[in-house]
């Protein structure tokens, strides 16, 4: 059997096949950036084979709106077929350990929603079997889509050549207001045996991973507090206990000297996908809005200090990452666009054989700031080490 995508084997005469395991939020979002990666970007082939869920009907009927030659409900049967080469996991945190490892192994590249799973120990295994399958030149990445914004792409690479001079200090809040109806029912993400945690492993796990990528450093101290502000919501047989966390705080230390807070919430009323970002640094300082995401302010620490002040930069130029593909000057882009950069990315490294970022280690790292938000938000918000 030929081997698409991997270097150094003879060239394939079919594209990569793909399969997408989930059709919902997720499913759509990854959907259409199969759909149009291959229109804006020089890639490896690709076709959406087969699109998997738990309902024959429902997702017969996705797969045929979301541009899939075929759909299945049993994703165990659809990591064994030959024309999957590439499995992407848009399922429930609590399946992605399982299905990630049952993939790796069968020979497939992974792309793997966030947060990489939902304990430690299942993240833990996931790049035990990420290693060994890269060994067999087998890719891997996590879904931390933020780090494809070019304006976060570009901060990332301002604070890179030292345009911000030492970063002392970044806040990075991530605020939705989904759940500040306290009638709002009951779902998968509210469960800690299918969530893992609640807003912390949700949307704080996206500005944890930003803080670490965008100061290309790690975190090596947490200090936590969750809270759950509702703790019974209307389920299917009456109410039900929520046992995850509404909102979570931190404050983290990096390896670098760096002090980052991160807040994050779904009951923060108002706030609908909020996704802030400041980074302040000896000689500059950075700040970023996801409801503002063609932008970044930039503020120049080193010209004569009565001229200073936050600049407004359109990131929209061809010069700015990933922008080339897409329209002129000042033609914005928006979320969704963030998915087919991600997929870019990966189909490159895939073409490369160079190892996709974030990888599954990036992933696990956040996984261990996470629990450590969790263990010191139980021991009143000790420190606690990495
Ligand atoms: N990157 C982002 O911005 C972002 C945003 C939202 C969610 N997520 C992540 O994406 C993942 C999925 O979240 P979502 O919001 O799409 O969830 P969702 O509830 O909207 O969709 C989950 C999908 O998984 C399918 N599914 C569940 N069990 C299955 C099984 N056994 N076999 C096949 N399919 C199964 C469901 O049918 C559904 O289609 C989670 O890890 C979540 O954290 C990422």
């Amino acid at each position: 059997m030929s081997a698409p995508g991997l270097p150094g084997r003879e060239a394939t005469p079919r594209p990569l096949g793909v399969a997408a395991i989930g059709y919902a939020f997720m499913g759509k979002a990854h959907s259409q950036a199969w759909r149009n990666v291959g229109a804006y970007f020089d890639v490896p082939a690709v076709e959406q084979r087969v699109l998997v869920g738990r309902d024959p009907e429902s997702v017969a009927e996705a797969a045929a709106r979301y541009g899939w030659a075929e759909s299945a409900t049993d994703w165990r049967e659809v990591i064994a077929r030959d024309d999957v080469d590439i499995v992407d996991i848009c399922a429930p945190g609590w399946l992605h350990a399982e299905i990630a490892i049952a993939a790796l192994e069968a020979g497939k590249h992974v792309l793997v929603e966030k947060p990489l799973s939902n304990t430690l120990a299942e993240s833990e295994a996931m790049v035990a079997a990420a290693q060994d399958a890269r060994a067999r030149g087998v890719q891997s990445m996590v879904g931390f889509n933020y780090r494809r914004v070019p304006a976060l792409a570009y901060a990332r690479q301002l604070i890179a050549d030292g345009r911000l001079g030492t970063v002392r200090e970044v806040r990075a809040s991530y605020l939705q207001d989904w759940l500040a109806d306290s009638e709002s029912p009951m779902t998968w993400r509210l469960r800690k045996e299918t969530a893992g945690s609640g807003a912390l492993g949700d949307i704080a796990s996206h500005a944890i991973d930003q803080v670490q990528y965008l100061l290309g450093d790690t975190v090596a101290e947490a200090s936590g507090r969750l809270h759950t502000f509702v703790g019974r919501r209307p389920g299917r047989d009456g109410l039900e206990d929520v046992t995850v966390d509404d909102a979570a705080w931190a404050i983290l230390a990096l390896s670098g000297g760096a002090i980052a807070s991160v807040e994050a919430s779904r009951v923060a009323l108002g706030r609908k996908n909020s996704l802030r970002i400041e980074v302040y640094g000896s000689e500059g300082s950075l700040a970023f809005d996801l409801e503002r995401l063609n932008e970044l302010e930039f503020l120049d620490g080193t010209g004569p200090v009565q001229e200073q002040g936050f600049r407004r930069i359109v990131v929209t130029e061809p010069e700015h990452p990933y922008l080339e593909a897409w329209w002129p000057q000042g033609h914005v882009i928006g979320w969704e666009h963030t998915f087919t950069h991600q997929i870019r990315d990966f189909l490159l490294a895939i073409r490369d054989g160079n190892p996709p970022s974030p990888s599954l280690e990036d992933g696990l790292q956040v996984q261990r700031v996470l629990a450590a938000i969790e263990e010191s938000a139980a021991a009143k918000s000790t420190t606690v080490q990495l």
